[in-house]
């Protein structure tokens, strides 16, 4: 028997074999489409390739892309689970020409791999073409001698492909395989083609047109091929049965459900069909990040969840069950996809949280059920007000309310449902409309009432497309925005990340053919993203396509900061206790804050060893991860959070590092921001500021990455520069500031003793003005003005020059630098009966425009702002004697 990973390999390699270059599949959520809710074929990805706008250095491509059909264009889920090939969730196998081979090559390779590589009976096998397609007619004529009874010609409903309303497209061919007549049905085209007997197992795609959003269909570049195989189908045709899920991977998932649930009934009961189609959608969509909430992707995922959640009660099981057959799941697809490998614990761990809430609610819901659809009979009309009090209060969307009655042949009156909704919708609208809300904030009430919040994607990419709902002018909504414009742009799906829990708003460009825009910022106003822009060409109206392109540097200075934030966060609580907690933090792509309780400064020995810490978890290089929890329960994981906060019912919940315990990881905190994939991303968290925001709230800034490293190189090269101007090696430079401190020193206490020297010998270099002793009244009279020495020294001139004298009256006048003057006087003891030096200092500093001045009847000092009068000073204190 073939395995369905052997046959995925298969159709790979033989196409790698000719020439087709193996590519991995793409994400579920699209990159490169405004309006596609899920990859819903394998030439999503390669949609701007076929329409020339995109150009990649090959012109033959093969992959194995996973598909999801829940919503939109392409929507099987009432369907799964009751037939034999609907799924949520499948794999696509696909052969591409880019303007390289066209229909020809693309039958023969098609023809030889099914009835050459994989032997199938060529009289088992048949085709459809375009109605109009003699071409292709003639080629499967040609090629595989079919018979002109099993070339079949449709018309476009089944024979001409389009991705989804605008997008490349053109007619098909496809093949079918005649399981033979112990089932029921007809060949393609025929009153009973839609029977079990006959099934489609290849479609080929002569891609030609481009369909436009006006309705227009233009050609592209060059005819190109797109192929796709579903896998679960041929694995069916080779395994020899006519059932998808009987095929050796959904006989497995299925096993490990009746062993999960407890069920030994029939292996075939659509319920066991339903779960297991349903496990592999709602994994592979959280691997790659969609989490279950009440829009968008979100809500397509939490449908699929709980349809699988019922039908596990249906199946007996009164408690969570399906997280515990994701083990299985990824022991059968994890090798062809690793992601799931890797999401295995959060995949389990987002199932079964949703499970728990669901389960709360299940059963009370089911009895109002009940209770509603008592005396209806098949047929009958469920009340619209009960489906959505049912979708309102127990979370259950209406599809599965329709499933539910859908054995009894019970509908639900849809009109009512809407009408219900829109009714709480008004109320809802009225509440707000009292609740005094500003002018601006009206404006976004509004938006976000009629486009509906705006679904996020930047948690898993830069790069998407997305459609503008909304423009606002001058705080005022707007049909279009002109070139030079600048205003506010709301769209229906972004990866730029707006404004908030500290991490600031992403900037970027928008683009399409004529359009250039620049993304100055992004804001979050009532769950609707803002983004601040200015038009610089081409002028950019509501319902337009965009390209959307964060700014990927900054954004990735960005997560490193705020990963680096809960590092610094969980390092700081190690060392300085368990009082640690966040009071605001800021993470911009420069740096980042962070505010904390605590009541003295981080010393120096701390903040290295807060950096040790958080750098040897940046080393660890593990995986960040984020999960969805409940909020009481992440905060019972021990997860931190802000207090005061006001979270929602369930929160994102980021971990990083190797747990230390059993929790999640080493730090756990609740964010909804954006961080690295690794913490080795970081690369290195710096602190470089410390200091007080408020009484007893510190706050650390600190680099990461380059601009720590860029950091570090300055100083360095500082360093270095210092050390050539020292003429040292850069290890003895702080040996060597030390030594010239010293040496500096030494000279100015020199400098000081030979101006005083100078001062005294009243030598013309001195600065001083020599002065010969003079007789007045028989006292000898010595007046001095000095320059150059430091004030308190004046006074030791006067005591050296009384010595000198012997007896007599001594005035010395320092002229300072700053233009003021020091005055003191001194009075050898034989005199002090006749004069006071306390007395004649206050002449003196009269003299210099000063007051008072004092001391002992020997000595005296005293000083006044105009040092320029000294000889006046002089003067004053000669007339006294
Ligand atoms: N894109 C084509 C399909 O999905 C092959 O059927």
């Amino acid at each position: 028997m073939t395995s369905v990973n052997d046959l995925r390999s298969s159709f790979v390699d033989y196409f790698a074999r000719n020439g087709h270059e193996a590519v991995a599949s793409s994400p579920l959520v699209p990159r490169n489409d405004p309006t596609l809710m899920f990859v819903n074929s394998g030439m999503v990805q390669f949609k701007n390739v076929f329409t020339g706008v995109e150009k990649r250095d090959y012109t033959r491509a093969t992959t194995a892309q996973k598909s999801v059909r829940a919503g939109g264009k392409h929507n099987d889920l009432d369907n799964v689970g009751f037939t034999a090939r609907h799924h949520t969730f499948f794999e696509m196998l696909g052969n591409f020409s880019f303007g390289d081979y066209f229909k020809e090559q693309a039958i023969e390779y098609a023809w030889a791999l099914l009835t050459k590589e994989w032997e199938l009976p060529k009289e088992k096998l048949s085709v459809t073409v375009y109605q109009d397609d003699d071409e292709a007619h003639e080629l499967w004529k040609k090629i595989a001698g079919l018979s002109d009874d099993k070339i079949v010609r449709l018309g476009a409903k089944s024979n001409f492909w389009q991705m989804a309303d605008t997008g490349p497209c053109g007619p098909n061919s496809e093949i079918f395989y005649d399981h033979g007549d112990k089932y029921w049905g007809g060949p393609p085209g025929s009153p009973e083609e839609d029977g079990d007997r006959f099934v489609e197992i290849w479609n080929l795609v002569f891609m030609q047109f481009e369909q436009m959003a006006d309705g227009s269909r233009v050609r592209l570049p060059k005819p190109s091929v797109d192929t796709g195989m579903g896998l679960e189908r041929v694995a069916a045709v080779m395994q020899g049965t006519n059932n998808n899920y009987e095929i050796d991977l959904f006989k497995r998932l299925i096993a490990s459900t009746m062993q999960q649930v407890g069920f030994n009934g029939d292996p075939t009961t659509p319920s066991l069909r339903v779960i297991a189609d349903h496990l592999r959608s709602m994994s592979f969509l959280i691997a790659e990040g969609v989490l279950p909430s009440n829009e968008g992707r979100g809500y397509v995922l939490r449908r699929i969840m709980r349809r699988a959640m019922r039908h596990a009660t249906l199946l007996g099981a009164q408690e969570p069950v399906i997280h515990r057959i994701v083990p299985t799941l990824v022991h059968e697809m994890g090798q062809a996809y690793p992601e799931l490998v890797r999401g295995e614990s959060m995949i389990e761990e987002t199932i079964r949280l949703e499970e728990r809430r669901f389960l709360k609610t299940l059963s009370r819901g089911l009895q109002l059920l009940d209770d509603a659809t008592v005396g209806l009979n098949e047929g009958d009309m469920l009340e619209g007000v009960t489906a959505f009090k049912l979708y309102d209060t127990y979370g259950f969307p209406l599809d599965l309310t329709q499933d539910a009655l859908r054995t009894r042949g019970i509908n639900v009156d849809l009109t009512g449902f809407e009408d219900a909704m829109a009714r709480q919708r008004a109320e809802a609208r009225k509440s707000w409309a009292g609740s005094g809300e500003t002018g601006e904030d009206k404006v976004w009430f509004a938006i976000a009432d009629k486009v509906g919040p705006t679904e996020f994607l930047g948690y898993e990419t830069e790069f998407a497309e997305g459609a503008v709902t909304a423009l606002l002018k001058n705080g005022a909504e707007v049909a279009s925005l002109a070139a030079g414009e600048e205003g506010f742009v709301v769209l229906n799906q972004t990866p730029f990340y707006g404004e908030s829990g500290g991490q600031v708003g992403d900037t970027g460009k928008l683009k399409a053919e004529g359009i250039a825009v620049t993304v100055l910022d992004t804001q979050k106003f009532h769950g609707v993203f803002a983004h601040k822009v200015q038009v610089t060409e081409g002028a950019l109206k509501v319902g337009q396509a965009l390209e959307l392109m964060v700014d990927h540097d900054r954004r990735s200075s960005i997560r490193s900061n705020h990963s680096a934030t809960h590092l610094l966060h969980e390092a700081l609580r190690i060392v300085l206790g368990d009082h640690v907690a966040q009071k605001g933090s800021m993470v911009s792509p420069d740096r980042l804050r962070f505010d904390f309780v605590h009541t003295k400064p981080v010393t120096e020995q701390e903040m290295v060893e807060v950096e040790d810490i958080a750098n040897a978890i940046i080393l660890q290089n593990t995986p960040v991860e984020t999960r969805l929890m409940g909020v009481e329960e992440a905060k019972e994981s021990g997860a931190r959070a802000l207090f005061g906060e006001k979270y929602g019912e369930e929160v994102r919940v980021v971990a990083m590092g190797e747990p230390t315990g059993n929790g999640l990881g080493w730090s756990v905190e609740l964010c909804g921001g954006t961080h690295v994939r690794r913490t080795g991303d970081i690369g290195l968290v710096s602190i470089v500021a410390e200091s007080a925001v408020g009484a007893g709230v510190r706050r650390i800034e600190a680099l990461t990455g380059k601009a720590a490293r860029h950091r570090g190189n300055t100083n360095v090269a500082i360093v270095n520069s210092a050390a050539g101007l020292l003429r040292s090696g850069s290890h003895e430079v702080l040996d060597r500031i030390g030594a010239l401190q010293e040496n500096l020193k030494k000279i100015e206490r020199e400098l000081t003793d030979a101006r005083k020297k100078l001062a005294l010998g009243g030598g013309s270099g001195s600065g001083a003005t020599a002065a010969a002793d003079e007789a007045v009244n028989g006292v000898t009279y010595v007046g001095r003005t000095v320059e150059g020495i430091a004030a308190k020294d004046v006074k030791g001139l006067v005591d050296t020059e009384k010595k000198r004298i012997g007896s007599g009256v001594v005035t010395v006048v320092l002229k300072g630098d700053d233009g003021k003057g020091t005055v003191a006087v001194g009075v050898t003891d034989d005199l002090t009966a006749r004069y006071a030096a306390g007395d004649l200092i206050k002449l003196a500093t009269a003299a210099l425009g000063g007051q008072g001045g004092g001391g002992r009847p020997d000595m005296a000092q005293g000083g006044g702002p105009d040092g320029s009068k000294s000889a006046e000073a002089i003067a004053a204190v000669r007339s006294a004697l």
